[in-house]
């Protein structure tokens, strides 16, 4: 049977990015082929996102779309994958009929076998010219209808991750290295414990495995992936670990972490000693960051490891959520104020090398507007952004999400105006403080990973592609628009040279201008860039002119 071709759209975060590669890996082996547009598909699949509702509502207008489609092209399939079709389940395909196949985050290598199915008799139904009642075919992989253990569902997906399908055109530069799945903390907002289940951990030799591979194909960048990243913990010897005591340590208020019991004899490999294997036993991956992390699980020995290694970035996601103690203890963080600030000098005071060009730099999220929240709270927060100095924090408006806690037993009792209006307010004061962070840059040399030109650089050149902008060169020489030297020289003048884009390790977003060097010959490597200025989140630099790339 011939495969029909198919179109694959990502909402939300990395780890979602991730799925969808696997899922076209998975699909591409059995013979299907990926199209850029849905309007060229015959299989449209949404891999959706229910952290917030904005992010679901975009996936139900783009069914409302399908629905229109399928009007005069019952043929096409559709599918939802990932998180809504994990929690809306039966009552999606209900409201919404359009839909072909549901398949949760959880039970992504069913995909092929439910695609496969609904193809099969969408073909055969319409080859009986079925009435329309009978043509909706609605196959679901959910969590609901698991039949087997935690233990057997985890081993299922991970030989989903170890089939993983690593190619040097794809995979050039940089790429997602999962080691944790699921979540265990149970904030009171937060939908992904159920949508993606108990936490579990990935068995190392896997982790190192896929580095190893991702690097032979090029790949110099992992960013390792976890809902709480930093509770890695993986027990030798058990299919599945998941939730571990964490013991405060004498003599520090807080210090998280894990640490080896020496009596239990159990063989144990921590989050440190991971980012330590993957360092030494992966030296093709020149950077190496994880997100997301958890502040109240954060042991010194992974910031050691992190200090020790230079491979590792100088690289903290690690959302705070909220700077009132009322609200995180209403939202069951774990942790106060206090303890998270002692977690952010700690971090601080480990691996922030200004000097050395190794700043620490650290991301957040804040949910503005949980329910309760009141003005105090909302200048706490605002005093928490200040204090800790984010380069760039993500501030969401709180959005009740069905089967949580809050949504069950708390009241969403912050009206949206006032959501708006703080909302606001705390991206004022972070891009006060992001433009401060980005000016403390100025002077300093950082290693750069190029990932590509610049979006100025990318306008400049689809202008030149219609023929009203300056010629673009490259060491004198003219340049298409696919930033490779032109065929023909166009006489248009002045010259000059290309804007590039990367980032720090730190995850600074750095502009330069390749000057006498070939774009080709830079992008995709790392280069040592010197700040010279800074607006907003981006900094301005120079190449060294004596700084090899790697
Ligand atoms: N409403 C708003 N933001 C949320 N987040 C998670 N759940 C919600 C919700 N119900 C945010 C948190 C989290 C990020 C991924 O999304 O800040 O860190
Ligand atoms: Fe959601 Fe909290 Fe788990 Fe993060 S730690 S995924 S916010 S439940």
């Amino acid at each position: 049977m011939s495969r029909p071709a198919v179109y694959i759209e990502t909402f939300g975060c990395q780890m979602n990015e991730l799925d969808s590669e696997l899922v076209r890996g998975q699909l591409a082996s059995l013979g299907y082929r990926f199209v850029q547009t849905p309007d060229e598909a015959r299989v449209v699949l949404y891999n959706t996102c229910s952290v917030r509702d904005l992010a679901e509502q975009k996936v139900r207008s783009r069914l409302g779309e399908m629905h229109l489609r399928k009007q005069g092209e019952s043929a096409l399939v559709v599918g939802v994958l990932g998180c809504m079709a994990e929690r809306d389940g039966e009552d999606l395909i209900r409201r919404m009929p359009v839909v072909d196949v549901l398949c949760g985050p959880g039970e992504l290598d069913k995909l092929p076998a439910l695609l496969d199915n609904a193809v099969r008799t969408k073909r055969s139904l319409a080859a009986e010219r079925a009435p329309k009642s009978a043509r909706q075919v609605a196959l679901q992989g959910n969590a609901s209808r698991r039949s087997s253990t935690l233990a057997a569902a985890e081993d299922n997906l991970e030989l989903l991750d170890l089939s993983r399908s690593i190619s040097p055109t794809d995979h050039a530069g940089s790429s997602y290295v999962r080691i944790t799945r699921g979540c265990n903390k149970f904030c009171t907002y937060c939908v992904v414990p159920f949508t993606r289940g108990a936490e579990t951990h990935r068995p190392p030799d896997h982790i190192i495995d896929e580095c190893k591979r991702l690097a032979d194909a090029g790949v110099i960048e992992v960013t390792l992936l976890g809902q709480t990243v930093n509770h890695y913990r993986f027990e030798h010897g058990s299919a599945v670990t998941v939730n571990d005591v964490i013991q405060p340590q004498k003599g520090r208020s807080y210090k998280g972490g894990h640490r080896r019991d020496p009596f239990s004899g159990t063989q144990v490999t921590t989050f440190a000693d991971l980012l330590v294997r993957i360092h030494e036993e992966v030296p093709g991956i020149q950077r190496l960051r994880f997100v997301t992390s958890y502040p109240r699980d954060f042991g010194d020995d992974a910031l050691e490891a992190m200090r020790n290694h230079p491979r590792m970035c100088r690289y903290l996601h690690v959302p705070a959520q909220t700077g009132s103690n009322a609200l995180l203890a209403r939202m069951n963080r774990g942790y106060t104020v206090e303890q998270y600030l002692e977690f952010v000098d700690r971090a601080r005071s480990i691996l922030d090398e200004p000097e050395k060009g190794r700043p620490l730099t650290i991301a957040g999220d804040i949910i503005v507007g949980f329910c309760g929240e009141t003005e105090e709270d909302h200048e706490l927060t605002k005093r928490l952004l200040q204090r800790v100095r984010y380069k760039n924090c993500f501030i969401f408006k709180y959005s009740p999400r069905p089967g949580t806690v809050a949504y069950d037993k708390l009241a969403d009792d912050v009206p949206d105006t006032v959501k708006r209006r703080r909302n606001n307010e705390l991206l004022a004061v972070q891009q006060e403080l992001s433009q401060e962070v980005g000016r403390e840059q100025i002077g300093r040399t950082f290693d750069v990973f190029i990932e590509g030109v610049s979006a100025r650089e990318a306008r400049q050149r689809s202008k030149l592609a219609t023929g009203n902008s300056p010629t673009l060169t490259v060491g004198g020489q003219p340049i298409g628009s696919n930033g490779r030297p032109a065929e023909q020289t166009v006489s248009r003048e002045p010259a000059r040279s290309v804007q590039l884009t990367g980032r720090t390790d730190g995850d600074l977003i750095v502009h330069f201008e390749a000057g006498g060097q070939a774009p080709d010959d830079l992008i995709g490597r790392i280069a040592p860039v010197r700040i010279i200025s800074a607006s907003g989140l981006s900094l301005f630099g120079e190449l060294e002119p004596d700084g090899r790339s790697i």
